[in-house]
């Protein structure tokens, strides 16, 4: 019998990513079953029973969805940060977890600059606003996004530091940044912070006042990283003891806090409506092409590369 992935995406890709896909899927025999723009975790929870493999971008895939899928065998992430993915209890399933890193990294880059430009001209408002050139420019990360953004902002004419726990100097200075040599550092030395860290339980609500306080006056914090970063009190406690302060994401905080933002500091922070990094037709199908493909070599010739649950 043909064997079953399922596209399960709560944001669809671009329909030529989309289609692109379900053309490598085909040709290797496959059958593609798309659940797309979906709103109900029930949704997933049905169409995973008989799947063998699925494809997902931030879509979750806990305790709960694993335990429905029991044909499961490969859960890929269209894309870098896999903690939406319960990889232990996929593991004990017997279910491998693989992601796309860097295949989207280009599209969150280019919408982190665009954040800065779109903040430093007061949200284009029409009042007079400010230049990023000459700025400093802090990435917090600098793995396969945090290096674009340091490429993409040298261009804009910013300095640009770095600080990255797990790389030393040199491979800092090989990723396109000077490096600094605390994370106090670069907080204290950045005009415009750019966060590039995955969420996990060292990184989780790590960003908080005592960080935000360091930024020098009239400062941003970009967030183009996970929500989970931030420690949502905290940026609070900036936002109101720092009427200077200034952040911008695409990643939405939770209801309590953006309500508090949009009621006394709406001027200063931003967030778009959905989290539209990762969302151009280009990065869709780099990503869900090489998904695809990840999908046909596990099954056909056994690939292990890029599994995250090992
Ligand atoms: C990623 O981790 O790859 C990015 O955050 C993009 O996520 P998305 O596929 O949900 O847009």
């Amino acid at each position: 019998m043909a064997k079953k992935v399922l596209l399960a995406t709560e944001k669809a890709f671009a329909k030529t990513a989309r289609d692109e896909v379900v053309g490598i899927l085909n040709q290797a025999g496959y059958e593609a079953v798309l659940l797309e723009n979906y709103k109900d975790k029930a949704q997933l929870i049905a169409a995973v029973a008989d799947a063998d493999a699925l494809i997902i971008r931030s879509d979750v895939v806990d305790k709960e969805v694993l335990a429905a899928a029991k044909s499961l065998k490969l859960v890929v992430r269209a894309g870098a940060g896999y903690d939406n993915i319960d990889c232990a209890a996929a593991k004990e399933r017997g279910v491998a977890a693989k992601n796309t890193p860097g295949q989207n990294s280009n599209a969150v880059a280019e919408l982190a600059l665009g954040l800065m430009v779109f903040m430093a001209r007061n949200r284009f408002n029409g009042k007079s606003g400010t230049e990023l050139r000459g700025k400093r420019l802090g990435i917090h990360g600098i793995g396969a996004v945090g290096r674009l953004v340091a490429g993409i902002g040298k261009g804009f004419g910013m300095t640009v530091k770095a600080f990255d726990p797990f790389l030393n100097p040199e491979q800092i200075k090989d990723a396109g940044a000077e490096p600094v040599a605390t994370l106090q550092d670069l907080y204290s030395g950045s005009d415009y912070l750019s966060l590039h860290v995955p969420a996990n339980k060292d990184t989780k609500k790590s960003i908080g006042f005592a960080l935000l306080n360091l930024m020098p006056r009239g400062a941003c914090l970009v967030n183009t990283a996970r929500a989970e970063v931030i420690d949502e009190a905290g940026l609070l406690e900036a936002l109101e003891k720092r009427p200077d302060l200034r952040y911008a994401s695409d990643v939405e905080p939770s209801a309590a806090t953006a309500e508090a933002i949009q009621a006394k500091y709406a001027e200063r922070a931003y967030w778009t409506p959905k989290k539209i990094g990762a969302q151009t037709e280009e990065a869709n199908v780099n990503a869900g092409l090489a998904a695809a493909r990840q999908i046909v070599a596990f099954f056909e010739r056994g690939e292990k590369r890029f599994i995250v649950n090992p």
